[in-house]
């Protein structure tokens, strides 16, 4: 630990573990060092990254203002896979804010990366520690198998726990605005603060989204994933039909299914992501199963889709974007 907080400190990339997925550090306030993280995953320069930080105090060092409903938010949720854009004080590399006025901040909850942050004293930038484009890592294996060679240090400390990334919330405006939501979700938020508002980019894939990382095809297994929706005993049969047409055609194909429902497509290729009754199950499996079909080679993906509340919510958006809008209504 103390030697990847020092190699942070000289300017080297550490990929650690926090709450929600593995991150790809570098020192936030240091172009070079942060830069390195573009080109580690081949991420586009106008998406930029999320500052972690340690203490709540580090705030004032890279913030002008920290609005009262920041402090609310900050006062229930951090640290906790929360992240608030903040206008910040010019004090950070203008690559880790896309040249934006403001900058997303966060305080991860995961003891490894606390300590981390900690010892290194330091803002550190980092995005999700996968190559760009993939699903974001929640083993450390992910993390292996996307960036080898290509970062100084990686802390493995087992699977994450929440499985889907930080909620983002633009706190700059009058009313809060949610621009991805993640792992606290829009209900904890409403009771905390009362209002906010939906970036409309999230309600309608023609809106460009505020969040520059929205914007692009995200979270995609290699083969095409088809999300189908529709009540639950449609939505079975249509997944299987499809599925079965598919395969005449001589597909290769996958179901992405939940525990209460993978009986129902015997002799096919079927990756369980949870337990249907509990959303969190779900998050916590659902990028490593993204993943397992990308192993298989698989051609063509049929999801099972939820209800919109809770971490569903960011399960969906996540499904949504990995589909690229390809959804088909049973
Ligand atoms: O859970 C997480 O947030 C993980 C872990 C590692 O902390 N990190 C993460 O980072 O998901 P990344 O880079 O994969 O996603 C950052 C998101 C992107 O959608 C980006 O566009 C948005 O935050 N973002 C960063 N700075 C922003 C800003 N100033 N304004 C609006 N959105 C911003
Ligand atoms: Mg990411």
């Amino acid at each position: 630990m103390r030697s990847a907080a020092r190699l942070l400190r000289e300017g080297g990339l550490v990929a650690f573990p926090t709450e929600t997925v593995y991150g790809l550090g570098a020192d936030a306030t240091k172009e070079e060092a942060s830069s390195a993280i573009f080109a580690a995953k081949g991420r586009p320069k106008d998406n930029p990254l999320i500052v972690h930080i340690g203490q709540k105090k580090q705030l004032t060092q890279i913030t002008r203002e920290i609005p009262p409903v920041a402090h609310q938010l900050l006062h229930r949720f951090c640290p906790g896979p929360l992240t608030l854009v903040l206008k910040h004080n010019g004090s950070l590399a203008q690559t880790v804010t896309a040249g934006l006025d403001t900058v997303a901040v966060r305080i991860p909850s995961h003891p490894v990366a606390l300590a981390l942050l900690q010892l290194a004293d330091i803002p550190i930038a980092a995005p999700s520690a996968n190559r760009s484009g993939r699903p974001s890592p929640t083993t450390a294996d992910h993390v292996w198998s996307d960036l080898a060679g290509k970062i100084d240090i990686l802390l493995d400390s087992g699977p994450t726990s929440v499985g889907v990334e930080s909620t983002v919330v633009d706190v700059t405006g009058k009313v809060p605005v949610l621009l991805r939501p993640g792992g606290i979700t829009i209900e904890e938020l409403k009771k905390a603060i009362g209002k906010i508002e939906m970036d409309p980019g999230l309600l309608n894939q023609k809106r460009k989204p505020r969040s520059p990382g929205m914007k692009y095809k995200h979270y995609a297994p290699q083969g095409e994933l088809w999300l189908v929706q529709g009540e639950e005993k449609s939505m079975i049969r249509k997944m299987r039909q499809l599925a079965e047409q598919a395969l005449a055609r001589g597909k290769k194909v996958g179901i992405l299914t939940t525990e209460e429902h993978q009986d129902q497509f015997r002799g096919l290729f079927v990756v369980s992501c949870g337990r249907r009754k509990e959303p969190a199950s779900v998050a916590i499996r659902l990028y490593d199963a993204l993943r397992r079909f990308d192993e298989e080679k698989v051609e063509i993906i049929y999801a099972e889709s939820f209800p919109q509340y809770g971490l569903f919510h960011s399960i969906m958006n996540r499904l949504w974007k990995a589909a690229g809008g390809r959804v088909i209504k049973s």
